[in-house]
């Protein structure tokens, strides 16, 4: 299995001036993480990393410092992370049936995980992992509630998300022709009215974010040390 891992972002909303990826995790950038998952799956056999060039540098250091046996490739990223994504599409190779796209935001996701999004896509063209969402949603406009959406049909998306490779090429295309924005690689397959299905995913994949998301993490990753 093909393994696409967007890390181009910044540190906005997490208060920072770098790459949240960059940050200390119990002593290991956040990236890291992610990559021994991924390492750690037996259905992985390929990882892109999709970058900055100013983080290349310090991307490759972390690359060297945990001895992966599998072939790593840094791919450009581009200004938003659907850009990010399409560049990681082009750079996998021609033959690449299916890929899974994980945020290296997400550094918690286990190989478990990886290894039963890889079995998904098996039998369908499109799946994300996703979780029943616990809190009430509301839909709010201008600080007044619109609606509140039945919670039994909610989900919160995670990553990772998979694909067929020549239709989420497919998608993407038709999103740059059309200007559709969107988070993430569903939405697209949503708008081109392809079927997305669900994996569970794990309440412990939190993409982190904020300082607390840091905080949260390292707690999580703690009780599974000991
Ligand atoms: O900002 P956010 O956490 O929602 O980004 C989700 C993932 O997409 C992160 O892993 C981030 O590094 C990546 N990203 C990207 N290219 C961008 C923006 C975000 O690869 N231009």
């Amino acid at each position: 299995m093909y393994l696409l891992i967007p890390a181009a972002g910044s540190g906005r909303r997490m208060g920072s001036d770098r790459n949240k990826l960059l940050l200390d995790l119990l002593g290991k950038p956040l990236l890291a993480w992610t990559l021994l998952a991924a390492e750690a799956s037996q259905t992985i056999e390929w990882i892109g990393i999709i970058g900055q060039s100013i983080d290349w540098e310090e991307f490759k250091a972390i690359v060297r410092s945990l001895n992966l046996t599998k072939p790593i490739h840094f791919i450009q990223g581009g200004s938003t992370r659907q850009e990010s994504v399409f560049n990681g599409l082009q750079a996998l190779p021609s033959d690449a049936a299916h890929v899974l796209i994980h945020d290296g935001a997400r550094c918690l996701a286990t190989p478990t995980l990886f290894d039963r999004c890889s079995q998904a896509l098996e039998s369908c063209d499109g799946f994300i992992a996703a979780i029943p969402v616990k809190d009430t949603i509301k839909v709010v406009d201008n600080g007044a509630i619109v609606s509140t959406p039945d919670r039994s049909q909610l989900w919160a998306a995670q990553t990772p998300q998979g694909f067929s490779v020549p239709l989420l090429k497919k998608c993407h295309a038709e999103g740059r022709q059309n200007g559709w924005e969107v988070t993430d690689d569903a939405a697209l397959f949503e708008q081109c009215e392809l079927e997305v299905r669900i994996v569970e995913g794990e309440e412990t994949n939190l993409k982190v974010t904020t300082p607390v998301d840091l905080a949260i993490a390292e707690f999580i990753l703690r009780q599974r040390l000991h």
